[in-house]
């Protein structure tokens, strides 16, 4: 039998730390504010927090631009805030894993100050200099955030590489001394106990060697294809080489960010595994992010994710997360949106791979309408109001009917959606049918289901006419998940006989025993069925 690591079975559930619960009502979601909380995960049946940066930055990007790796910005807490936190959720059974951003640092990293300080510093190669041409950048490479990815620094001459704001230089991976840099940093708090990292942009940490210049496309929006600054080969090694740092402990894991456009690339995503044991662990891959409403295109993106895996290899999935629009938004529906979201839960936690939530999705969360004046991220106060920034998916989470949602007793640092009365957790707890309790339901129901949380999976409907229906098994456990994505009823029918029990539905009571597997499905019905017998 297959031995089953916990980042395979478990759910992650990833925490956006300014906006989860202000212990100290400064507005500003804090270390001390997640551990009152622990107990909330804990109930919801969560395995690990993936933590987006809480270590000392002057919140350019606000904590995606580190100013020192080894302490925690004061506006979440302190180092001791930390270890309690560790403490306090390893006696929850539930594990912490960091966010690891070493594509870049902030400007103000002492390695920077020094590195920019003088050609000759022993840092100026752990970042990425190069002479101008004929007075302009060294190529025509863009920033992710706008702009030329070339800052030229007067004092020195050169120009320095930013793959996202002049503030966010990049590292450069290709310096020896650098990378041991960063793996010191890792055991640090590998010794400190976390359970892992999320590497943040990891395709994009190795840039050309002779800086070509990128081709230019007709895309109109993207026209820049990032050929030469992204996805370079060359990364993999010192992957293979950030795995054996990592494989130094036991039972930790890395999963690993690797940003694409829409319509994402799962054959990219998957090539960040290795071999399934040398590189990382899991990667996102963006697909039904960038994908509408649709049973066919969920359909398509799983199986295309499954397959472009290395045969040891193990998927994750991801419906939201701090960069993209909410999940239940994404997803429109008008005044069906809450229905919609049920599936796709029941979806999440169902299909094969390790489900991420991203904080609030568990309570139907939707994005918040902010005015012009209520941006705080750079990317939408550069773009407004072509693209409104990512602030939307930011916005505070919905703890109770009270002020400010429970969050914080002062102002927050991004306003409380309106919605904060009908979709908040207190009021979610105490109603056995909230999308709340249905997460609950579906994380206790693979907690005691190893088909549900490590098994195989076959398709049995594969999208068509708006409904997806697949198998779980494990050992002699098997089980039927069948999701009606539309707002009309759907017959099916699978050559399937036996006797089977529902565990979960939107729509049926459990218990309800079956013979066979016709069903007619009720508008976005989602159900899960177990095999309890022979026929
Ligand atoms: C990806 C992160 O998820 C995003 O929030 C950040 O702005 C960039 N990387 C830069 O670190
Ligand atoms: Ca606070």
């Amino acid at each position: 039998m297959k031995d089953y690591k916990w980042w395979q079975s478990g759910v992650i559930y990833q925490i956006y730390p300014r906006s989860f619960f202000d212990s100290n009502n400064d507005g500003i979601g804090d270390i001390n504010g997640i551990i009152q909380k622990l107990d909330y995960l804990q109930w919801l049946g969560i395995e690990a927090i993936w933590l987006s940066p809480i270590n000392k930055s002057p919140m350019y990007d606000f904590g995606y631009d580190i100013s020192d790796y080894y302490d925690i910005d004061p506006s979440y807490g302190t180092m001791e805030d930390f270890d309690r936190l560790i403490e306090e959720a390893h006696k929850r059974n539930i594990k912490i894993i960091m966010d690891l951003v070493v594509n870049h640092t902030s400007h103000l990293h002492k390695w920077f100050i020094k590195s920019r300080s003088s050609p000759d510093n022993d840092k100026r190669n752990w970042y990425i200099w190069r002479k101008g041409k004929n007075g302009a950048p060294p190529n025509n490479w863009k920033s992710a955030f706008g702009g030329s990815a070339w800052e030229l620094d007067i004092e020195t001459g050169e120009y320095y590489l930013h793959s996202f704001l002049k503030e966010q230089p990049d590292l450069n991976w290709r310096n020896s001394d650098m990378r041991n840099a960063i793996y010191k940093m890792m055991r640090f708090w590998l010794d400190k106990g976390v359970a892992g990292f999320r590497l943040d942009v990891v395709n994009w940490f190795v840039k050309d060697e002779k800086f070509r210049d990128n081709p230019w496309t007709i895309r109109p929006l993207n026209p820049e294809r990032h050929k030469y600054d992204r996805n370079r080969p060359e990364v993999h090694q010192y992957l293979k080489e950030l795995r054996k740092v990592i494989d130094e402990y036991d039972n930790r894991m890395t999963v690993g960010e690797v940003f694409t456009l829409p319509p994402g690339d799962p054959e990219l995503s998957a090539s960040f595994l290795g071999n399934g044991h040398d590189e990382l662990h899991m990667a996102f891959d963006f697909s039904i992010m960038y994908r509408l409403w649709s049973a066919r295109q969920f359909y398509t993106c799983i199986k295309k994710w499954y397959k472009a895996l290395p045969p040891e290899g193990w998927p994750c999935n991801v419906l939201s997360n701090h960069d993209q629009p909410r999940s239940r938004t994404r997803f429109l529906g008008g005044s069906d949106s809450e229905k919609r979201a049920r599936v796709a839960a029941v979806f999440l936690l169902t299909i094969k791979g390790t489900p991420f939530i991203y904080y609030g999705e568990e309570l139907g969360m939707t994005n918040t309408r902010l005015r012009r004046s209520e941006i705080v991220d750079p990317l939408g106060k550069r773009y407004w109001p072509v693209y409104s920034g990512r602030d939307c998916s930011r916005t505070p989470m919905l703890w109770n009917s009270k002020e400010n949602a429970g969050f914080s007793e002062t102002r927050p640092w991004l306003p409380v959606d309106s919605n904060y009365k009908k979709i908040n957790v207190k009021s979610q707890m105490k109603d056995r049918y909230s999308i709340l309790n249905l997460y609950r339901n579906l994380i206790h129901l693979r907690k005691k289901h190893k088909a549900l949380a490590v098994g195989e999976i076959s398709a049995a409907i594969k999208g068509f006419n708006g409904s997806l229906a697949y198998f779980r098994f494990y050992e002699d456990e098997k089980f039927f998940i069948a999701l009606n994505f539309s707002k009309k009823e759907k017959k099916i029918h699978i050559n399937e006989r036996g006797q089977w029990r529902v565990m979960l539905s939107t729509h049926r009571s459990n218990r309800e025993h079956l013979t066979n597997l016709s069903l007619t499905l009720a508008p976005y019905e989602a159900t899960v069925i177990m095999k309890i017998g022979e026929l």
